[in-house]
């Protein structure tokens, strides 16, 4: 079987979220012993993962590095580590808002870089993953960053770069808009007599199976709600509520809306 891993994998942070894509990545094979994770905090990471708490003297050529840290940390962290990315090194950014010229700046003499925004379900490998490459990225570059991502889930090359806060909205703010789903399916049914515990257990085994089961399915979900809802039937007479006057798709794209225009506000330093 083709290696698939970088040759070194060294993580700038290590939390929430570069956590859940080391967390997968060690589950589908990375050999602990090629990954280094610099955090301040010094705490252990995972059985045979070298945990640092300053930079090393020098990165081997053919080193993936993934910034993990917070976005507002990239100068400090970029006068520490500019100096010892070279051609062979590959940058993959995961910070949120941060464009592709700023990380160029900081990292003149680095390889590629990527900028990625991946979600928290990469760590079960159900992630969706948006990523943005250089313009002038060889094929090669490209194609290790996919072998990289795969094991996270679905991986999306976006082709604008400018695109980044509408996809951020989406995929990046979406496991918490569905959380919020999956409640209210929950408390309507309490608001309409159910026990509560058996409510919220009835909410999410149907979201998850609905899930599964369009993702599996030749046709859309918009087919497929009309194909479950006979005409006169229960279904129908729901899908009413929500579909009239377009009010589900009005209230999810304000919610894209509000999500993308906080992220370009942010950009201004708002
Ligand atoms: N959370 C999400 O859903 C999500 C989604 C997409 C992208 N992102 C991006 O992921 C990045 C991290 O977010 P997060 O939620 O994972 O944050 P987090 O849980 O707070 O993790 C931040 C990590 O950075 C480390 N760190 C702190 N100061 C540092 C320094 N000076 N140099 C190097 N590392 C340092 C921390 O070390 P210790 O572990 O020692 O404290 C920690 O491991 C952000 O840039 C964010 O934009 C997050």
């Amino acid at each position: 079987m083709n290696d698939i891993w970088p040759k070194k994998l060294f993580l700038v942070g290590c939390g929430n979220m570069a956590g859940q894509m080391l967390t997968r990545w060690l589950a589908c094979g990375l050999d602990p012993a090629r990954v280094t994770v610099l955090r301040p905090s010094g705490r252990a990471v995972a059985d045979g993962v070298q945990v640092v708490t300053a930079y090393p003297a020098s990165l081997a050529p053919g080193t993936t590095v993934l910034l993990g840290m917070k976005p507002y940390q990239l100068g400090d962290v970029a006068t520490a580590l500019a100096p010892l990315c070279g051609e062979g090194t590959t940058l993959l950014s995961i910070l949120a808002g941060t464009p592709l010229a700023d990380l160029r700046r900081q990292f003149p003499k680095a390889g590629p870089i990527v900028r990625a925004m991946p979600n928290l379900p990469v760590g079960l490998g159900q992630g969706v993953t948006a990523l943005h490459a250089e313009a002038a990225s060889s094929e090669a570059a490209r194609t290790a960053i996919d072998a990289l991502i795969a094991p996270l889930g679905l991986a999306e090359w976006i082709a604008d770069e400018g695109q980044f806060n509408e996809v951020t909205a989406l995929s990046g703010c979406g496991p918490a808009f569905l959380f919020r789903f999956i409640d209210a399916l929950a408390r309507a049914g309490e608001a309409i007599g159910l026990p509560a515990d058996q409510a919220a257990r009835m909410a999410l085994a149907t979201v998850h199976g609905s899930a599964n089961m369009a993702a599996q399915a030749s046709d859309s979900p918009a087919v497929l709600a009309d194909r479950v809802a006979s005409p006169g039937g229960m279904t129908r007479e729901g899908l009413n509520i929500l579909d009239a006057d377009d009010r589900l798709l009005k209230l999810l794209t304000d919610t894209l809306c509000a999500a993308r225009d906080r992220g370009e506000e942010m950009a201004q330093g708002g």
